[in-house]
């Protein structure tokens, strides 16, 4: 099994490889439309997609029993009960009563690795937190968002995201709003930019065909603050937290779906 998904793997990044090249060689193509052919490329010559090869190794992780309690991840709660995964990321983030906490998927799965499982925060595998958030994540493809902030701590949880979306930083004093606010339904060197109204963070966990990896949303926003030269905050920290309630409530807003899932994208 392992060596039949590595061979799959292998064969998959050799592909993805002649594709890049390819990709360079022409100018000027829409991202959508590029995204959508590279999709139908990897269905034709692998018949499986890289995002659907992840979830299908969470779905392994979640079932298994591992971690110092020897324990798997089918009792952790994401909102809708233990165990019960449909629709449940279309409402994440939210608070949970047994952290205590406002969590996102991929805090959630952290905090379940760890309540258990036995782990330690610090020896999760970033790895192993993207391959069960892609699985998570499957279980609501398509469906219409729904994070609305309601409890106190949500609430305060969405004021600090609108906070730090427009909060100007770094040297370059940027923030969040002039580019996907201002900016939104033009172009940034070809790239459509969308507001959160506008569904701005609904595609996430996604396979990043540009990269050849699967992002999470917390990958993705790190991926804005480093590319605008700001230090990306550490993993599973609350601005993370804080600016995907505020993106998914204005997302929720704007009466968006989720993408397919895992998101397939540049
Ligand atoms: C310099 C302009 C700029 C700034 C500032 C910026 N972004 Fe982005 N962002 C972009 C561009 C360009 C894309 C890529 C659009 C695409 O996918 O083609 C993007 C993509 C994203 C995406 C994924 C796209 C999607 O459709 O889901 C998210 C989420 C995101 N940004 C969040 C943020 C957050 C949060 C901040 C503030 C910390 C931020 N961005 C700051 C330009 C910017």
């Amino acid at each position: 099994m392992r060596t039949d998904r590595s061979l799959i793997t292998g064969f998959l990044l050799a592909l993805a490889f002649g594709l890049g090249i390819a990709l360079t060689q022409q100018q000027e193509v829409d991202p959508f439309k590029e995204a959508q052919r590279q999709r139908e490329l990897f269905r034709q010559t692998a018949g499986i997609l890289p995002g659907e090869l992840y979830a299908a190794q969470g779905e392994e992780l979640f079932a298994q029993k591992r971690g110092p309690r020897n324990a798997s991840l089918e009792a952790c709660d994401f909102g809708l009960g233990p165990g019960k995964l449909e629709g449940a990321h279309a409402q994440l983030p939210r608070y949970f009563a047994d952290t205590r906490r406002v969590e996102d998927l991929e805090t959630r799965i952290a905090s379940c690795m760890v309540r258990l499982q036995g782990f330690k925060l610090a020896e999760i595998k970033r790895e192993d937190i993207k391959a069960l958030s892609a699985f998570v994540a499957s279980k609501s493809s398509e469906m219409p968002l729904r994070v609305v902030p309601r409890t106190s701590q949500e609430i305060a949880m969405y004021n600090l995201g609108r906070e730090l979306w427009f909060h100007r930083a770094g040297n370059r004093d940027m923030n969040c709003s002039i580019c996907h606010d201002a900016y939104a339904g033009s172009r940034v060197r070809l790239s459509p930019v969308r507001s959160p109204r506008q569904g701005l963070s609904n595609e996430w966990p996604a396979y990043r065909f540009e990269a050849d990896k699967l992002y999470t949303l917390q990958d993705r926003i790190a991926f804005c603050y480093v590319s605008i030269g700001i230090a990306a905050p550490e993993f599973y920290s609350e601005p993370y937290i804080a600016l995907s309630v505020y993106m998914l409530a204005e997302a929720t807003r704007g009466r968006n779906s989720l993408t397919e899932m895992p998101g397939f994208t540049r």
